[in-house]
């Protein structure tokens, strides 16, 4: 069906069905864009899913897609895994909600503990956004400081302060120093939030050192993804963690690790593979074994910021459906079976497809690359390594051509994430990585040819 792709007109209709057409007609009307999340939508509009069996998730107009995406890497084990569903369907029979603790949350705090020391003590929440926000009003409870710093380009979910300069440009993505600038990522964010929020780069680790040098003082926390997703697909360098590491130290400022999606990249999380220490640590996705989760982790003389028992917290957290036992249930059985073995089959195979990957674009001499680390995976298409935001950063030419990619892969019955990223999951072998790898060679080579000065 083609809806019309507006601006960009010049980009093929993937084989989009029907049905899927339909529904997102109707959608249109009652919610904005058409779409309840912007980060999973294209142009001209994605295919509605109807179920997900494994790593294949069937859309409503009948079409099997191997998903790459799964649901932004929350669904470790693909869809409809038996272990998550019969966890969850014994918990659901004995009630849904309750204005009282269960013993499942107990349960999936101890089972973090028991995977990582910085997991000491935890509080559970429902998505990585509220887990954030709840880590930075520990840290500013626990220093009484106001500031934070975060890393140029690094997501951490939707609170004002970790989403300033998300998506900078060369326009104004410098201040007159030539650090990094605090730019507005959303209309209306306050001045007040951006002269609080210092922004550091991911990849130079000297100036990250020389910031903070002069930062450190005022700050509550660095917020640092160990494995940054949207800025690259890429993993802090072992100078810039020990940089933040020093500097948190020296100044007392809180470090927060945000492995919403690297926890998955070691049994104990991403954070040791870099020598990271955090003071506090946020989860969310794969630890909820595909429902709704957040967590905030670390020692218990960093915990206790939230800790009620003897009156008012310094920092409260809590909310209606916080560890509700639905979740509890299923990420339990999510993270029993992602054993140390699961944790290096997954890697093993990332491994695999990345030199796949490697490979095919060099034989075909396109300039594509392929980042990541363990199960995770990104395609860049341009020359030069891809290192953090700005070298990632997709011009007008390379962003139209990796939209295409995009397309064109659904086209081939995969689905990666609009920014051309993917994830593996534990359904999946050789034959399916082999697939994804052969596929997108393919894709990227036509592509390539279609446009050859492209991403020159
Ligand atoms: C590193 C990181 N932090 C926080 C979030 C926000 O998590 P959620 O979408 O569950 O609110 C995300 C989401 O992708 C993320 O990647």
């Amino acid at each position: 069906m083609n809806l019309g792709t507006g601006q960009n007109s010049d980009i093929a209709d993937p084989v989009i069905g029907d049905r899927s057409g339909a529904a997102f007609l109707r959608e249109k009307k009652v919610v904005p864009g058409g779409s309840m999340r912007a980060a999973s939508w294209f142009q001209p509009h994605p295919p509605y899913a109807a179920r997900g069996e494994g790593c294949w998730v069937v859309d409503i107009d009948g079409r099997r897609l191997l998903d790459c995406a799964n649901n932004f890497f929350s669904l470790i084990h693909g869809h409809a895994f038996e272990p998550v569903l019969d966890a969850v369907r014994a918990a659901m029979v004995k009630g849904t909600a309750f204005g009282m603790p269960t013993e499942s949350e107990i349960l999936l705090a101890e089972m973090l503990a028991a995977r990582s020391p910085r997991m000491e003590q935890t509080r559970f929440c429902n998505s990585g956004t509220e887990a954030v926000l709840a880590a930075i009003k520990g840290a500013r409870g626990i220093t009484g400081r106001e500031r934070i710093a975060k890393f140029e380009g690094c997501y951490h979910g939707a609170y004002d302060w970790v989403e300033v300069s998300l998506d900078p440009t060369p326009a104004n993505w410098n201040d007159k120093n030539g650090d990094p600038a605090s730019v507005r990522c959303n209309a209306g964010t306050p001045d007040s939030v951006l002269r609080e929020t210092v922004v550091l780069p991911y990849d130079d680790p000297q100036r990250c050192a020389e910031i903070l040098r002069r930062e450190g003082g005022s700050l509550a926390a660095v917020i640092v993804d160990p494995h940054a997703s949207r800025a690259g697909t890429v993993p802090i360098s072992m100078e810039t963690a020990a940089v933040v590491q020093e500097a948190c130290r020296r100044d007392g400022i809180m470090l927060i690790a945000d492995e919403v999606i690297s926890f998955r990249l070691s049994y104990e999380g991403a954070s040791p593979l870099f020598g990271l220490e955090p003071d506090l640590m946020t989860t969310a996705k794969i630890i909820g074994g595909g429902l709704p989760i957040g967590s905030v982790s670390g020692p218990a003389d960093r915990m206790s910021v939230f800790d009620h028992s003897a009156g008012k917290p310094k920092v409260s957290m809590g909310g209606t459906f916080s560890a509700n036992p639905l979740s509890m249930a299923a990420g339990l059985a999510s993270l029993a079976h992602y054993s140390r073995a699961a944790v290096d089959q997954m890697n093993a195979l990332g491994d695999r497809l990345r030199a796949e990957l490697r490979q095919g674009f060099a034989k075909a001499g396109v300039a594509a690359t392929v980042t990541g680390m363990g199960s995770l995976f990104r395609l860049h298409v341009g020359p030069g390594a891809v290192t953090g935001y700005r070298s990632a950063f997709a011009n007008a030419d390379t962003a139209k051509l990796l939209r295409r990619i995009h397309l064109a892969m659904l086209d081939e019955n995969v689905l990666l994430t609009p920014n051309c990223s993917g994830a593996l999951s534990t359904p999946m072998n050789e034959a399916e990585v082999l697939l994804i790898a052969d596929k997108l060679i393919h894709v990227v080579e036509r592509e390539f040819g279609a446009r050859p000065d492209a991403a020159a």
